[in-house]
């Protein structure tokens, strides 16, 4: 292997937008082609999130207006059930599931959300694959909570605007005081 090839394969650990980043509220474009960089990003993406720690991660978190997600909801068995999603597209949804989540753009604070207790994804494989990946428990949840991401959501979108706005006034306090929250168990 060559010095060259070595500098561009190692996946690096990029920065995480949180939450007021104003990227986080936009919506990604599609990905109109799986090039070279793309996989290299994914690539970073995946690296990123085994970190955090975190079961899920989506482009925006890192600043790249696309929709790329990657999940792996095991992190005992690191790598088996591992996704990387181009296009992610929710095809079917349904029942009804509460779930405490947190996410790694929003710091130190996790809250129950009401997702579909199953889901269909469809999307591709870095590869140019067609997949489909159905969900149930925390990869419904993570699957959705993911696509979210990409339209501009987050989790604290989707709760009462009271917890909400107890939540800002929360991370106002913790800046106030100097301190960097921490993250808990994220998506
Ligand atoms: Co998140």
């Amino acid at each position: 292997m060559s010095i060259q090839s070595a500098c561009y394969e190692n996946p690096v650990i990029r920065p995480i937008l949180t939450y007021p980043e104003p990227g986080l509220k936009e919506v990604a474009s599609e990905v109109p082609e799986i090039d070279g960089a793309l996989v290299r990003t994914i690539d970073d993406m995946v690296e990123t999130m085994y970190a955090a720690p975190g079961v899920g991660l989506a482009a925006p978190q890192i600043g790249l207006s696309q929709r790329v997600i990657v999940l792996d909801v095991d992190h005992e068995n690191k790598g088996k059930h591992l996704l990387k999603i181009v296009n992610p597209v929710l095809a079917e949804h349904e029942g009804e599931i509460l779930w405490e989540e947190g996410c790694l753009s929003v710091r130190d604070y996790v809250a129950e959300v009401r997702r579909a207790a199953r889901v269909l994804v469809r999307g591709y494989t870095p590869d140019q694959k067609e997949i489909a990946i159905e969900g149930t428990d925390l990869l419904a949840v993570a699957l959705q909570h993911e696509i979210d991401h990409l339209d501009g959501k987050l989790f604290i979108d989707r709760i009462s605007r009271l917890k909400r706005d107890l939540y800002r006034r929360r991370l106002k306090k913790l800046e106030r005081d100097g301190r960097e929250p921490t993250t808990g168990s994220l998506l």
